[in-house]
């Protein structure tokens, strides 16, 4: 029971990684926010993991929304300890094609969505006076460019630097911000990424996902709870040296 007595927020809950982080942070002790845009699917994920879980319906684009939800959470809880800035949004198209609309919704949920809950869990973080951890996903693919995927890129590389500035100026308040960069996650996004790959690469489908899978110098691809292991250990007191830090949870695809 590592989070025994501990609150978390956690954006983009409703399914796959954020709802596997979710149900590890409560098998740990602690009580869950679980926030999505996907108002019924985060309703029905926090009804399933029990009393320990409650859903808000937010939408990290919307400051409103946004300060709603902490204000939701902060009221049922009584505190944020732990954010996790997980919501985000995958697109890929040849640079040539890429529309404006894609490009300003990407970061407007994967870089401003993040900047936004991180600095309303700041905010509380900063007037509780206790502290706080907040953990921002990143992604290999923030680490280096791919052809075909040069949004989703920037905006994981955003993320990242977001990770090293909020983190030097949040660790005076006792605030640790560190993020995690998975690799190649099966579920419902890396079905979505296998299409757009289908898409533009004339593949079969399943085939892409096949052959990054294989590629993983561990030899397959992860399970959102390959992952949770290091959300829990950033959002304990071990972790309490570790700032502005960004770790590879990827089965070795990338060396820092
Ligand atoms: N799956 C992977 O292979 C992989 C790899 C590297 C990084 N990541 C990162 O891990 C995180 C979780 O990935 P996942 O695979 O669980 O993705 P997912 O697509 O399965 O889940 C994302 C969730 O975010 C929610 N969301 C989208 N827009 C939102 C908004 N505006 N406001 C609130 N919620 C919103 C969606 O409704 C969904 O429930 C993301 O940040 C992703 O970029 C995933």
């Amino acid at each position: 029971m590592r989070l025994e007595g501990k609150t978390a927020l956690i954006t983009g809950a409703a399914r796959g990684i954020g709802l596997e982080f979710a149900r590890a942070y409560i098998a740990e002790g602690a009580a869950v926010a679980l926030a999505d845009i996907d108002g019924a699917g985060v309703r029905a994920a926090a009804a399933a993991l029990g009393p320990h879980a409650m859903a808000v319906e937010m939408d990290v684009t919307r400051q409103g929304s946004i300060d709603d939800g902490f204000a939701e959470a902060i009221a049922k809880l009584g505190k944020i300890d732990i954010l996790i800035n997980n919501a985000a949004l995958f697109t890929a198209a040849p640079i040539a094609d890429i529309a404006r609309a894609d490009y300003d919704r990407a970061f407007a949920v994967n870089v401003a969505g993040s900047l936004f809950c991180l600095q309303a869990a700041a905010r509380h973080m900063i007037a509780r006076g206790a502290g706080g951890k907040i953990i921002n996903m990143a992604s290999q693919a923030g680490r280096r460019g791919e052809p075909l995927v040069a949004v989703y890129c920037a905006t994981k590389a955003a993320v990242i630097s977001m990770t090293q500035s909020a983190g030097l100026d949040l660790i005076r308040h006792g605030i640790n911000v560190n993020a995690i960069a998975p690799g190649v996650v099966d579920g419902e996004h890396w079905d979505g990424v296998d299409a757009h790959f289908a898409r533009l690469e004339g593949r079969p489908a399943g085939e892409k996902k096949h052959l990054v899978g294989t590629s993983v110098p561990i030899g397959r691809t992860a399970r959102a709870a390959d992952l949770t292991g290091m959300a829990i250990f950033l959002a304990t007191a071990e972790a309490d040296y570790v700032v502005a830090q960004t770790f590879g949870v990827d089965g070795g695809n990338w060396m820092a």
